[in-house]
């Protein structure tokens, strides 16, 4: 029995170039929350995937000499390895080249038009291939060579002939119903600071969206007028749809049904315009149910810069794995820096925060107990004592308190909150540790049940902990819970009852096993080196 479906969707990435930090940054919070929700309970949809179509993927394949097909499958080894050497839990991989994902976009549009939202019309204007954006001239800015050049990556943008004929939805007639339904459901936008841009945005009127080209073929027909391929946008955001059975409806018969509308679309801040303009009014096109909240992240910044491979700036998610190991770059990009907000990272900063929560902190914590344990029991976990006359248990009570604090903050995506109330439990028992000194009792014959009752409410802590770290870091918490001869937690389905204080069973051998997190010297190179 589960909690019921929890589903939810990356950007599907463009594959003019490999995955980069900020691409990584968006697909390993969707997979903390993946994998928090499943040991919570529910059947979760984990969509990511590849937007192959489109001018800038064609153009970046004729600059290598290859035809885009081909370009786009050599591209796809390069995603599914960054996301396997991150423990990317994804369920479905959309590539929008794959013939489900065609029907999706046949199907839907064809049916847009059945409703009487799509017409044709000349279209006049400014298009950025970069940004995959149209422009009207009065959005334009000049650069210092006077040329026009895009208000959001301030590249030179290309004039659309006007002589193209394109088709056109009726964007434009949900001005409106998008206002009225910011204003009732008002955890759609997410941040709050996003949603007084869109609302913004929408409150200063809308045009009519061209969502057909026909002066190139990369992309995917439209049904009713197949001289005319899909906008990428018009494409891309169906794969939401496809990532849950929508183009697969009879070997996946039911799936949509079950799973839309999702819980969120985690995105980008410069992204969030598709998805919380065009996306709904697409939706509510189709008479289908709006998602319930499109969160829209901030960017990683070096030296308060945004990261780009033209800036030089680009560290690749293997360089950092390499140094740190996968656990502690998830868990560093899912807690310094607020989800939501835009943050600074640096190499240095890694370094601090991996020595102090994980090595100082939690690693620390396991290595002095473990070797506590198998020094006053010869590696077993003690009886679990309740009453010790003169002895109470602080780490129980803070215990207790992790689960409501814990969901209630990754039900809201505030992974920095939900780490901080682990953190916590960890520095509660570092610090039991210290005021109840085993090493003192263990000199005393008489205090065999204090030091028990010590020991055992050390490791409960250490296996509660691993568990709620699980999200974050999954390859160590299965470490630590494989050293105290227990499941990986992985497998967990209800969290909340697994982390009922006093479930550790005495008796298990427990492992000593290596440092979980060296410490790592500060004088690491910095990321621009
Ligand atoms: N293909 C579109 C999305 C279509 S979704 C229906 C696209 N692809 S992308 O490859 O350009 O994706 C970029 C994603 O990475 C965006 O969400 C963007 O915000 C994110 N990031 C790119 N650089 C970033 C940072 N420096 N920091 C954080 N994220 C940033 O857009």
């Amino acid at each position: 029995m589960t909690k019921g479906t929890y589903s939810f969707t990356t950007p599907i990435y463009y594959v003019n170039a490999a995955p980069h930090l900020g691409t990584a940054y968006t697909t390993v919070a969707a997979d903390t929350v993946a994998r928090y929700q499943r040991m919570n309970g529910y059947d979760v949809a984990f969509v990511t995937g590849m937007d192959e179509h489109g001018q800038k993927v064609a153009d970046t394949a004729a600059s290598k000499g290859m035809p885009p097909q081909a370009w786009c499958d050599s591209m796809e080894p390069a995603f599914r390895e960054a996301w396997d050497m991150l423990g990317i839990t994804y369920t479905d991989f959309v590539r929008t080249t794959e013939p489900r994902h065609a029907r999706t976009v046949q199907k839907f549009w064809g049916d847009l038009h059945d409703r009487g939202y799509c017409y044709k019309d000349s279209y006049e204007g400014w298009y950025c291939v970069h940004e995959e954006t149209y422009y009207a001239e009065s959005d334009l800015e000049k650069n210092e060579e006077g040329q026009l050049v895009c208000p959001d990556c301030k590249r030179p943008v290309q004039r659309m002939s006007s002589g193209e004929e394109n088709w056109f939805f009726r964007l434009s007639d949900f001005q409106q119903p998008l206002l009225d339904f910011y204003a009732s459901h008002p955890d759609f936008i997410r941040p709050e600071t996003r949603r007084n841009e869109i609302v913004a945005f929408v409150e200063g009127g809308l045009k009519d969206l061209s969502i057909s080209r026909s002066t190139f073929d990369w992309g995917v027909p439209l049904p009713f007028d197949e001289g005319h391929v899909a906008y990428v946008w018009a494409d891309a955001l169906l794969a939401y749809l496809t990532g849950i059975g929508y183009g697969d409806d009879e070997k996946r018969a039911g799936e949509f049904e079950a799973r839309w509308p999702m819980q969120y679309h985690f995105v980008g801040k410069d992204i969030t315009r598709f998805h919380c303009v065009i996306w709904p009014a697409m939706l509510m096109a189709a008479g289908l149910p709006v998602t319930h909240t499109v969160f829209g992240h901030g960017f990683l910044l070096t030296k308060g810069e945004k990261m780009s491979k033209s800036k030089g700036n680009g560290v690749m998610p293997a360089d950092l794995v390499e140094v740190f190991g996968v656990d502690a770059y998830r868990y560093y990009f899912m807690t310094d820096v607020q989800f939501g907000q835009d943050g600074n990272i640096s190499m240095e900063r890694m370094v601090q925060v991996y020595n102090a929560d994980l090595a100082n902190t939690w690693g620390n914590l396991v290595s002095r107990v473990f070797n506590m344990t198998k020094k006053y029991f010869d590696g077993r976990v003690p009886e679990a004592l309740v009453n010790v006359p003169g002895m109470d248990n602080p780490l129980a009570a803070v215990a207790a308190e992790l689960y409501g604090t814990y969901d209630e903050c990754m039900a809201q995506v505030d992974f920095t909150g939900a780490a901080a109330a682990v953190q916590k439990l960890a520095e509660a028992a570092n610090l039991y540790v210290e005021q109840a000194a085993p090493w003192t009792l263990a000199k005393d014959p008489a205090k065999a049940d204090q030091l028990a009752f010590v020991m055992y409410n050390l490791l409960e802590s250490i296996r509660i902990i691993a568990l709620y770290m699980a999200p974050f870091m999954p390859n160590t918490s299965a470490e630590v819970c494989r050293r105290l001869g227990l499941a990986d937690p992985a497998l967990v389905e209800d969290i909340q009852a697994a982390t009922v204080w006093g479930q550790l069973p005495a008796g298990n051998a427990v492992e000593v096993g290596d440092p979980l997190f060296p410490r790592l010297d500060t004088d690491a190179i910095s990321l621009e080196e």
